[in-house]
């Protein structure tokens, strides 16, 4: 199997790629990334030799070089994560979203398109999306797979409408495909902009922690390599032209959470208790920002026989060791470009 894996330098890609270069050695794994800010090789650096494994930098957006390299390695299966991920930069900059989840997707597709017969036993476009497709939940009830797409960032929008067309593909072209929507991701080699990271690098480095509007806007957890396993199991067991909504049943008011995460750094900095969350700082709030997601993940649990294996508190207690023992990591990735992204994003607050 010549399986190509795209954003395999980003957060959850790394992990995925480790995972099958780890768990498949039969197979051709081809990492296609274009190392965006959020791409990094570090993320990967622990398998960069193995047998099975080619990294290809290239854009997704750019036609020729998805020509030629599907002439050349005659990709199988491909699980396609590469993406703008970030809502906040959506919100600053909508079209680098259009460009990469929409075109880049269809990109794809058409490559798929051109060279794929429709045989579900050889071929698979397994498109990995987001809960936050399906809009903002009041303060009851779960996305379900059947539950109607209303997304309201450009993040979502984007993501909702490759998601369309990768449907659309499948029922026009036949083109084998599943798509999952998982909820919040956490863990090792997230980028410092996302909630989790972002706080324990601040809380590292005693500056102030931004907390949008009230704080009580609700997000449902899943640590990253739980996911990664899901992905494993869907890739290999899921049924073609299906949904799965991926998730942990673990919801967390922001403010609740912010509140253990600066508990748990206190203990792990040897600061007195209170310390980290003194710095936490109210600020103005996220323009359309979703009030609560939460995953009803009962169809890949009972179909495919998936559940998270690790817990909250011991998914957050591992992540900060991870940040804590990669402090390297972070400085590297949050100097230059990331640096201006900061300052424009929280210090005009
Ligand atoms: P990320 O931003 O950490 O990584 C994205 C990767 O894609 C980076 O390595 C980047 O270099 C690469 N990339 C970006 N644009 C590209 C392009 N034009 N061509 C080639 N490569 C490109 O993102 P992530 O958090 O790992 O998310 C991965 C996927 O999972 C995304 O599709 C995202 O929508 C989805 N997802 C993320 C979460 C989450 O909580 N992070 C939850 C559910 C779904
Ligand atoms: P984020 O990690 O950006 O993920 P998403 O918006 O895709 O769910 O944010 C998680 C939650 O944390 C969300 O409700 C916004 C909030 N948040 C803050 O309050 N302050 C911040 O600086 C960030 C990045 C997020």
């Amino acid at each position: 199997m010549n399986l190509l894996i795209t954003g395999g330098a980003g957060f959850i890609g790394s992990h995925v790629v480790r995972l099958f270069v780890k768990a498949y050695s039969d197979y051709n794994i081809y990492n296609l990334d274009k190392l965006s800010y959020a791409g990094n090789l570090e993320n990967i650096k622990d398998i960069e030799k193995a047998k099975n494994y080619t990294f290809i930098k290239g854009d997704i957006t750019d036609k020729a070089f998805l020509t030629e390299i599907f002439r050349k390695y005659n990709f199988d299966a491909i699980i396609h994560l590469a993406a703008e991920s970030h809502v906040d930069r959506s919100i600053e900059n909508p079209l680098a979203f259009v460009e990469t989840n929409i075109i880049g997707t269809i990109n794809l597709l058409e490559q798929c398109r051109k060279n794929w017969n429709n045989d579900r036993k050889k071929h698979l476009f397994y498109h990995i999306s987001t809960d936050e497709v399906y809009g903002s939940l009041g303060e009851k009830g779960l996305f379900e797979e059947t539950t109607s797409y209303k997304p309201n960032s450009p993040y979502s929008a984007s993501k909702a409408s490759s998601d369309h067309f990768v449907r659309a593909y499948g029922e026009t072209y036949k083109i084998p495909y599943i798509i999952t929507n998982c909820s919040n991701n956490y863990g090792a080699n997230q980028f410092p902009e996302k909630l989790i990271p972002l706080f324990i690098n601040n809380i590292i480095n005693n500056k102030s922690l931004p907390v949008y509007g009230d704080g009580k806007y609700t997000r449902d957890w899943l640590y990253v390599e739980d996911h990664a396993r899901a992905i494993d199991i869907v890739f290999h067991n899921g049924k073609n032209k299906e949904t799965y909504n991926i998730g942990g049943f673990n919801e967390w008011q922001n403010i609740a959470l912010i509140k253990l995460l600066c508990k748990l750094m206190d203990q792990k900095l040897g600061r007195n208790e209170g310390t980290s969350s003194q710095l936490i700082t109210y600020i103005t709030d996220r323009p359309g920002h979703d009030r609560r997601y939460a995953i009803d993940a009962n169809k890949i649990y009972s179909e495919l026989g998936w559940k998270p294996s690790v817990t909250f508190e011991d998914g957050l207690s591992k992540t900060i060791d991870w940040y804590l023992d990669n402090q390297e990591w972070l400085v590297n990735i949050t100097s230059g470009a990331y640096k201006e992204y900061y300052n424009k994003m929280y210090l005009k607050k």
